[in-house]
């Protein structure tokens, strides 16, 4: 495996791969990896060539009450992970080799970024849209691996490739869960042995509304009503949105006839959670 810190290296070597014919496939990270992460590198190593993978804690993505340095961080243990997953190039480029003057340009992916997250964290997607774009300029990958816990974002980065005409393809990746199902996220490591018990009522709100739906309930109201009355028995476990919608557009549904996800976040203690299901009905 190949460390790379600069735009002009990875650039030099990536276009030496690509003159031998190869793939890239590509999985941008903020780094602090875990199973999940090791999931999109497995993917990416299965179905491409060469597998390239960034670390950059984005700090244009972080709004200004969400410290982008307090965000975990293990460079050394990340490098021996990326490479035991048989990584070809580890991409860690600095925030000036990133951001090397004032930036003035951003991309703005409409709708897609209002509801969800998007009211929770104003000027969040633009700043991953945006990171998201430069990646794909400079790395130029084929594929890209992009896990569904983060839902919204593979939406708003497919929307903006296809929108932007980059030739690549989106690969989404179902979501890694720990044993009690708990979604796998760097930022469970904020978690005391108390929140993290607590946080497990998401997932459980989740399977709440996997089972009324599989029952035959369709209004969305009630669905969200037992999930919310289920979460609200967690004082430690302070819930931001519940969502049932459209599963390519993000807008409310009434009902769940055909195809609906089911999103939810929450926050616990310093930790903020996200985690849905997608729901297909026959
Ligand atoms: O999901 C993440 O880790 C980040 O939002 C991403 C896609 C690497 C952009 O900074």
């Amino acid at each position: 495996m190949k460390q790379i810190t600069t735009i002009k290296e990875i650039r030099k070597v990536l276009k030496e791969e690509k003159k031998k014919g190869k793939t890239i496939g590509f999985v941008p990270t903020m780094g602090y990896f875990h199973e999940g992460h090791l999931e999109l590198m497995r993917q990416a190593k299965k179905l491409a060539d060469v597998v390239v993978v960034s670390i950059f804690v984005n700090p244009i993505q972080f709004g200004p009450a969400e410290d982008c340095k307090r965000y975990p961080q293990d460079l050394e243990k990340d490098k021996s992970m990326a490479q035991e997953a048989g990584i070809d190039y580890l991409f860690i480029p600095s925030v000036e080799e990133m951001y090397p003057g004032e930036l003035l340009t951003y991309v703005d992916v409409e709708k897609l970024t209002l509801p969800l997250c998007g009211k929770f964290r104003p000027g969040h997607f633009r700043g991953v849209a945006t990171v998201v774009a430069k990646l794909f300029n400079i790395i130029q990958p084929d594929m890209v691996f992009l896990g569904e816990k983060d839902y919204q974002q593979l939406l708003v980065v497919r929307k903006m490739a296809e929108d932007l005409n980059f030739d690549v393809k989106i690969i989404p990746i179902p979501t890694i869960r720990e044993e009690d199902g708990l979604a796998m996220s760097s930022r469970n490591v904020y978690l005391n042995s108390e929140e993290r018990k607590a946080s497990l009522v998401l997932y459980k709100s989740l399977q709440l509304a996997k089972d009324l739906i599989k029952s035959g309930e369709k209004d969305a109201q009630t669905i969200k009503q037992a999930m919310g009355e289920l979460i609200r028995k967690e004082p430690l476990v302070s819930l931001e949105y519940l969502s049932i919608c459209d599963t390519c557009l993000l807008d409310e549904l009434e009902r769940v006839e055909k195809e609906a996800l089911i999103a939810l976040a929450a926050k616990v203690g310093k930790a903020r959670l996200i985690d849905n299901i997608v729901m297909r009905l026959n």
